[in-house]
Parts: structure tokens; C-alpha cells; sequence
């Protein structure tokens, strides 16, 4: 097996494997390609007749995927590179002539190469632009959002995204700073929240842990890709075929496990019907119902898969 510990080290990678039942001809989407960790094990189970489609928003991701995957391809599997938002997929397919696949895996959020990038800013630990885009073309980074968006809008990011309890006070302060300086940089943004959050929550994370995640969802709307990819999924995977998402928080948890519950279950008729008369069909079966979370020695070797939690549907 070939990991990329400098890139990325990707989580969960033998369930992923496992779960997806590769079939050497078959078709295969990444959606996060990052640094192709899946998607080279994806690959090397695939023969010449298999196709590995590897999709990423940044092209640093997709060059690092590139890399890996030509020169580890022993089976001369194909493989398409595709640099666009997974929630195209429906569209990325059509382009490709491609119907339906075999089996599809995200792997939600951000690499460790983006979050180890002082200058892309995810990190609150290190000082760079306040930026966040995972696609550097995207219009609106995190400056922007915290320069120019009302105190309405910061206080239901902070609040939806993050769930930060400091919301109101960290909001008011930077609504008082940015009157005489904007922010730039991230740490001029970790410094604001250190001088306002309690000492007693400095103890528990870091305190700038739930703004920059919060922010992070907002810049590069990642609950909104996660949804509309769940709606697009089930038109674009075959019957038999696995679908895998792999999140690491809540909110992104809880958007998958009630979607797969309705497709297991999406009959709307009231219970005490005797017989289903809205017409919805089952899409197939949720497989192992708790979601599948790394094991300790996983979490010790990596300690950022500690929050992951990879859930996996079957389409009928
Ligand atoms: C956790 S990393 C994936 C790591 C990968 N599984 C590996 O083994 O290296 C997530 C990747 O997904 C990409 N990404 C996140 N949201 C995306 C979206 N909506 N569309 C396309 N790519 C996205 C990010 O740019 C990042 O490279």
C-alpha cells in the first residue's frame, strides 16, 4: 500500500476498501481526489477494463493525485481527472458519456496539505492570509466574509456552522475592530477571539477551533455541496453499487444518515395504513447502521481521523 504521510494520510482506508466491493471492470468515483490516497487504492484493485474518475475543486490536489496515480498504476487501470465540484457530478458524468457507476466515495472537508498551507489559511495555528477557498478561483474567501458580512450573518455562521457559544461577544468585537482595520491574516482573527472568549473555554479547545470551522463551511459552502451531491447520487450509481461518505462533524454526519434513511425508507404513508399507497421505492440498504469510526491504533497513527465516520448505503 502507498500512503502519502507529507499529502495526506487517508482515514478509514481498508473499510473504504473493503466496503466499496470493487469490481475490477467497473466504474468508480472519488469525489475528493486530495492526495489521491483512496483513489490509488481504488485503482489498484481496478483491471485495464476499470475506470477510476478522481474529482478535487483544488488544483493542487488534483496535481498531487496526478502524480500518484500514474506512477503506481501497475494494472493500466484508466483513470479522469476531473477539477470541479462534486456536486456536479450528475453533469461530470454526462460530459464523460458515462450513465451510471459502480461505486462512489467522498471523503469530506479539507487535506492535511490544505490545513498544513499556512497561506491557504485553515490552520488557526499558523499565521497566513485569512483565505480558506479550497478552489483559489472561487470569488469570496474568509476575509471577505468576516470583512464585509452584517452582524446578522457572521452570528448564524458562527452559531450554524460552528456551534460557537461565544458567538454574540466574538461578533461585536469584530464588528468594532474592522471599523478602523480589516482583517487579513489569520492570526489577526485568532488573536480577536483569544481576547474575547473566557479563560475557563481556552482551557477546553482552542478557542479559535469552532470559528475557523464555521468559516470554513461558509467560504466554500460545503453543506450545500454535501446536499445537493445527495441528491444527485442516487441517479448516478448502479444497482448493487456502494456509495461511501466519509464526515467529520455533525452537521455533515447528520445530512447523510437522515438521507440514507429516507432512501432505505422513504414511504410517506401514515402508520396506520395498511398498505403503501405514496408509491416511493426503496433505493437500496444502509449498511452497517452506526457508521463505521476508525480504530484506536488508526486514531493514534493519525490523530485527524479521529472525528471521522464513514457511513455506506447499497443502491438496490
Ligand atoms: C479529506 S481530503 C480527501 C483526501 C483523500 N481521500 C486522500 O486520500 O488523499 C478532501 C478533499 O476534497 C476536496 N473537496 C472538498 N469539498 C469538495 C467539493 N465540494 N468538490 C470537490 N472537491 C472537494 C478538498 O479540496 C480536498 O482536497
Amino acid at each position: 500500500m502507498f500512503r502519502d504521510y507529507d499529502y495526506h494520510l487517508p482515514v478509514l482506508y481498508t473499510e473504504v476498501l473493503e466496503t466499496l466491493l470493487i469490481k475490477p471492470k467497473g466504474i468508480y468515483v472519488d469525489c475528493t481526489a486530495g492526495g489521491g490516497g483512496h483513489s490509488l487504492g481504488i485503482l489498484q484493485q481496478l483491471s485495464s477494463a476499470g475506470v477510476l474518475i478522481s474529482i478535487d475543486q483544488d488544483p493542487e490536489a488534483l496535481k498531487a493525485t496526478k502524480l500518484k496515480l500514474e506512477s503506481l498504476n501497475q494494472n493500466n487501470a484508466q483513470f479522469i481527472l476531473v477539477k470541479n465540484q462534486f456536486s456536479h457530478l450528475r453533469e461530470i458524468l454526462n460530459d464523460l458519456n458515462i450513465d451510471k457507476v459502480d461505486g462512489v466515495l467522498a471523503d469530506l472537508g479539507v487535506s492535511s496539505h490544505q490545513i498544513d498551507t499556512a497561506d491557504r489559511g485553515f490552520s488557526f495555528q499558523k499565521d497566513g492570509n485569512l483565505d480558506m477557498r479550497m478552489d483559489p478561483a472561487n470569488s469570496i474567501n474568509a476575509a471577505d466574509i468576516i470583512n464585509n458580512s452584517s452582524a446578522e450573518e457572521l452570528n448564524y455562521i458562527f452559531r450554524m456552522y460552528g456551534e460557537e457559544k461565544y458567538a454574540r461577544k466574538i461578533v461585536a468585537a469584530i464588528i468594532t475592530e474592522r471599523k478602523t482595520k480589516l482583517f487579513r491574516s489569520t492570526f489577526e482573527l485568532v488573536d480577536l477571539i483569544k481576547k474575547v472568549v473566557p479563560a475557563k473555554s481556552k482551557r477546553e479547545k482552542h478557542p479559535a477551533k469552532r470559528v475557523f470551522q464555521a468559516l470554513r463551511i461558509a467560504v466554500n459552502q460545503e453543506l450545500k455541496e454535501l446536499e445537493d451531491l445527495l441528491n444527485t447520487l442516487p441517479q448516478c450509481v448502479n444497482s448493487g453499487g456502494r456509495i461511501d461518505l466519509i464526515s467529520f462533524h455533525s452537521l455533515e454526519d447528520r445530512l447523510i444518515k437522515h438521507k440514507f434513511q429516507e432512501w432505505e425508507n422513504p414511504c410517506t404513508c401514515p402508520d396506520d395504513f395498511p398498505v403503501c399507497v405514496c408509491g416511493n421505492v426503496p433505493l437500496g440498504k444502509i449498511i452497517s447502521r452506526k457508521g463505521i469510526t476508525p480504530s484506536d491504533r488508526e486514531i493514534a497513527e493519525n490523530s485527524r481521523a479521529r472525528s471521522a465516520r464513514l457511513r455506506v448505503f447499497e443502491m438496490i
